[in-house]
C-alpha cells in the first residue's frame, strides 16, 4: 500500500493563485522521492498538502489509505514528519531539550523511552551539543538541526522534508545526508540541491505548478528539456564529466555522484 497518494491535486491559495495542477504521486513503503522544481513551482505548498496543513478543494489526498480532509487531519499528522522550510515555524519550546521530547511525550512515551530517543535523535541530527541552548537564539543551521531532531525523536513512517540542507554548512550537509540515508521511512525531499537529490533518491519527480516529470533520476539526466523548463542545473561534477566526454569522445551517462565521476575518469584515461 502507498504510504501517501494524490489523485488529481489542484489546489489555489485564497485570493485565487493557482499553486498546483492535477497533481497525482504516490510514495510507496520506504521509498525515497526526491521533488525539484524552480521558486514557486509549488513544492512548499504540495508538502504542506501531504502534511494536511493545507485542503485541495480539487482531488483527493490519503496517507496510509486512509483520506485525509480536515476531521481526519490530526490522525494523518500523527504518521507523518514535517520539516518545514523555515525552522523558526517549528522550534518554539525554552530549551533545545524540551524542544525534542515534545513529540515523543505528546505520544505518551515513558519519561526512560523519550529520553533515549531525544538523546539519539540529537546524536544523529549533530545537535547533541545543543541540548541546552534556547532554540530562539540559535543559528539558522543550527535551528534546522533541532527541528530534525524533533522529527527523527518522533520516527514516523513519513518524512516530509523542506529543504533540509538549506543554510547548513558542508559537514552539516553531509552529516544530514548520511542520517537521512540511513533511515527506512518513506521521505520526500523538497531541494534545489540535485547532489542531495541524487544521494538521497532514486526517483525524482519535477514540478512547476503540474508534474513534469516522475520517474528514475538517471532517466532525468537524459531529458535536458525538462532540466530546463524546470531551471535545474546538474551539479559542477557531472557537467565537468559532460565536457569531458566530448572531448574524448567517449559515450557514458552522466555521473550522479563523485565516486561515480572518479570511477568514469579511472575508466576513460
Ligand atoms: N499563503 C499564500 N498565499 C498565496 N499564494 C501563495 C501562498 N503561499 C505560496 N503561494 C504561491 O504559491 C506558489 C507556490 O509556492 P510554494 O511556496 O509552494 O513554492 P516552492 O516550490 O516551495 O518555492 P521555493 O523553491 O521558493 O521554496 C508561488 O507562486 C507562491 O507565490
Ligand atoms: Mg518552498
Amino acid at each position: 500500500m502507498a504510504v501517501i497518494a494524490l489523485r488529481n491535486v489542484s489546489f489555489e491559495y485564497p485570493g485565487g493563485h493557482r499553486a498546483l495542477e492535477d497533481v497525482t504521486l504516490e510514495v510507496g513503503e520506504g521509498e525515497r522521492v526526491a521533488l525539484i522544481g524552480p521558486n514557486g513551482a509549488g513544492k512548499s505548498t504540495l508538502l504542506h498538502i501531504m502534511a494536511a496543513l493545507e485542503f485541495p478543494r480539487v482531488g483527493e489526498v490519503r496517507v496510509m489509505g486512509h483520506r485525509v480532509d480536515r476531521r481526519s487531519a490530526a490522525e494523518a499528522r500523527r504518521k507523518v514528519g514535517f520539516l518545514f522550510q523555515d525552522p523558526d515555524d517549528q522550534v518554539f519550546m525554552p530549551s533545545v531539550y524540551e524542544d525534542v521530547a515534545f513529540g515523543p511525550l505528546n505520544m505518551g512515551l515513558p519519561e526512560e523511552e523519550v529520553r533515549r530517543r531525544v538523546e539519539g535523535a540529537l546524536e544523529a541530527s549533530g545537535a547533541a551539543h545543543l541540548a541546552r541552548r534556547v532554540p530562539q537564539n540559535l543559528s539558522l543551521g543550527e535551528k534546522k538541526r533541532v527541528a530534525i531532531a524533533g522529527l527523527l525523536s518522533m520516527a514516523p513512517p513519513l518524512l516530509l522534508l523542506d529543504e533540509p540542507t538549506a543554510n547548513l554548512d558542508p559537514q552539516g550537509r553531509r552529516d544530514l545526508v548520511n542520517v537521512l540515508a540511513g533511515l527506512g521511512q518513506s521521505m520526500v525531499i523538497a531541494t534545489h540541491d540535485m547532489s542531495v537529490a541524487f544521494e538521497l533518491a532514486e526517483r525524482a519527480v519535477v514540478l512547476k505548478g503540474r508534474v513534469l516529470f516522475d520517474g528514475d533520476v538517471r532517466t532525468l539526466l537524459k531529458r535536458p528539456e525538462v532540466l530546463r523548463e524546470a531551471n535545474l542545473e546538474l551539479p559542477s561534477f557531472s557537467r565537468l564529466m559532460m565536457m569531458y566526454r566530448e572531448h574524448i569522445g567517449a559515450d557514458f551517462e552522466p555521473p550522479l555522484t563523485v565516486e561515480e565521476a572518479l570511477a568514469l575518469l579511472k575508466a576513460h584515461r
